[in-house]
């Protein structure tokens, strides 16, 4: 845990991971400065301790005056586009946004005062694994969104050098559900994304689950993935900063719950909640990889990590109850 004042500065801290991240951070003593510029989050996912500068982390001279401004000393970056299916279809806008953007925001940090620099990374850098995958496994992106992450990851290791300050990729799984505050959880009508589809879907009359591939090598033959509670996530940035101010040395650590559900699993367990739905079973998608889920053994060692919120049941609830909040918003 932090116990030092850090100046973090959290790119993409308008989205839905960002800002969660956020809203952990400001119950610490932490001066949070937020930069997005709100092409895919919101203004009302902006906590509003924070101090939010409306930036693309591609402007290396607007975001180098603000990290010096501001007497930034850790980054946290979140800022991406992040959809496999997006990804196969526009190539160079995720290259320039995911990978220059990065390199972008990298530069600006030369002379200044950053010392830790915190990466959402991805499970899918790893392609498709059977049993539990750890940190020490090649890299075998899929898709392209994957590779734009792989990149970013090498791009932070070879700055860290250079700048000399302390990196920590955090290699995230299926991240899911919503903040128990009820202010913040994902937005938009993101139907690649299957708890954040389902959510939506409780709300229909009749709700429709398309199941994309049905041929897997897998034991139902649908996608098997590691789904991991937002707030879990948004606990281990803050254990990370801690750990970067003690000057330990820079780590890269998957953070998933270590259990793969399939598609259909979690389907099977919607269709309970919600009696009339339809399950439809199609081709696959570009990019997509059968399975992947988490060896986070790692981070549970050096940590003593306990997730708090695992229990698929639970963060399917929660993605349910932000979702009838956003209804209302
Ligand atoms: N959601 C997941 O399951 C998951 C899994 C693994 C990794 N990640 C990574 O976590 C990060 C956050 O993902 P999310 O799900 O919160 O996505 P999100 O789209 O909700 O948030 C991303 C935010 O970044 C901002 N942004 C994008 N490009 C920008 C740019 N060039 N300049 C400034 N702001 C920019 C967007 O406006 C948005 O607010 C991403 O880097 C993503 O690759 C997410």
């Amino acid at each position: 845990m932090i116990n030092k004042v850090n100046k973090i500065l959290i790119t993409g801290g308008a989205g839905y991971i960002g800002s969660h991240v956020a809203e952990k951070l400001v119950k610490t003593k932490c001066k949070i400065v937020i930069v997005d510029n709100l092409q895919r989050g919101s203004r009302k996912l902006i906590n509003k301790k924070t101090n939010f500068i409306k930036a693309d982390i591609n402007n290396t001279k607007k975001l180098r005056q603000i990290i010096l401004k501001k007497k930034i000393d850790t980054i946290i970056h979140l800022a991406s586009f992040a959809s496999v299916a997006e990804s196969q279809k526009f190539k160079k806008r995720y290259y320039l946004n995911n990978v220059i953007g990065t390199q972008k925001l990298l530069q600006a940090c030369k002379n200044t005062n950053i010392k830790n620099f915190i990466y959402s990374s991805s499970c899918s850098i790893y392609g498709n694994v059977k049993g539990k995958v750890s940190e020490t496994k090649k890299p075998n992106p899929k898709s392209y969104y994957a590779f734009t992450k792989y990149k970013s990851e090498n791009l932070i290791k070879n700055f860290s050098k250079k700048y000399k300050f302390k990196y920590v990729i955090l290699r995230y799984f299926n991240v899911a559900g919503a903040s128990n505050s009820g202010k913040i959880g994902e937005i938009g009508n993101r139907n690649d994304r299957l708890i954040k589809n389902l959510a939506i879907q409780f709300f229909k009359r009749m709700a429709k689950i398309n199941i994309h591939g049905t041929n897997y090598k897998t034991k139902d033959g649908t996608c098997i993935r590691d789904y991991i509670h937002v707030s879990d996530i948004a606990d281990i940035h803050n254990m990370c900063i801690g750990y970067l101010n003690k000057n330990f040395k820079s780590n890269t650590f998957n953070c998933g719950y270590e259990k793969g559900y399939s598609v259909l699993e979690i389907s099977n367990i919607f269709k309970k909640l919600k009696k009339n739905t339809i399950i439809k079973f199609g081709k696959r998608r570009p990019g997509d990889v059968g399975q992947v889920f988490a060896n986070s053994s790692k981070f549970k060692k050096i940590f003593k990590w306990k997730p708090k919120y695992n229990d698929i049941k639970k963060i399917l609830y929660s993605s349910i109850k932000w979702e009838k909040k956003l209804n209302h918003l």
